[in-house]
């Protein structure tokens, strides 16, 4: 019990100080995240383009929903500054940003429920839409590039 008890204490105390200390690891970890999804959209626009079988871009999808899921929470107090194109407005409009994320993650599984169909009209319609819903985040919420 009394072992229980301070391995709790510990956890905790990491758990407190681990942010403060790898904000710039919190940073990298996002973009190589927002990198990966960029290369599933890269790959997903040339299946558009050639109008091939949209069924086969659901492993991507999925990814990128899982990705979005848990974007808000890749961005902790203090990690708008550094190598970073993180405007303040993420944390001074939370709930703007989390609901232009919510909007991500409701347009992409449009997206993959047109990919299981296998329309390839309807997964055009809705590739244009995820484009145009990523912008909607990056406009207010995303600095220029530096
Ligand atoms: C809810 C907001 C939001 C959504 C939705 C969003 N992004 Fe972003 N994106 C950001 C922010 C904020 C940054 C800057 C991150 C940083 O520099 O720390 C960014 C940065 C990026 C970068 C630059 C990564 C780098 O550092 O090289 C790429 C690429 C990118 N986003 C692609 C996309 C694509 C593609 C989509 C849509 C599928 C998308 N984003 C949707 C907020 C968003």
């Amino acid at each position: 019990m009394k072992f229980l008890k301070s391995t709790m204490i510990l956890a905790s105390l990491v758990a407190v100080t681990a942010p403060a200390l790898a904000q710039g690891d919190v940073i990298t970890a996002r973009r190589d995240g927002l990198k990966g999804v960029a290369r599933h959209m890269e790959g997903i626009k040339a299946v558009v383009d050639q109008r091939g079988d949209p069924r086969g871009t659901g492993m991507a999808i999925a990814d990128m929903i899982r990705f979005f899921e848990g974007f808000p929470a890749r961005f902790p107090a203090g990690s708008g500054s550094g190598e970073t194109r993180a405007l303040p407005t993420i944390w001074t409009d939370r709930a703007g940003f989390e609901a232009a994320n919510g909007n991500m993650v409701t347009q992409l599984r449009a997206l993959q429920t047109a990919a299981n169909a296998g329309d390839q009209t309807a997964f055009g319609a809705a590739f244009q839409q995820t484009g145009a819903t990523c912008g909607a985040c990056h406009r207010p919420y995303r600095g220029p590039a530096r």
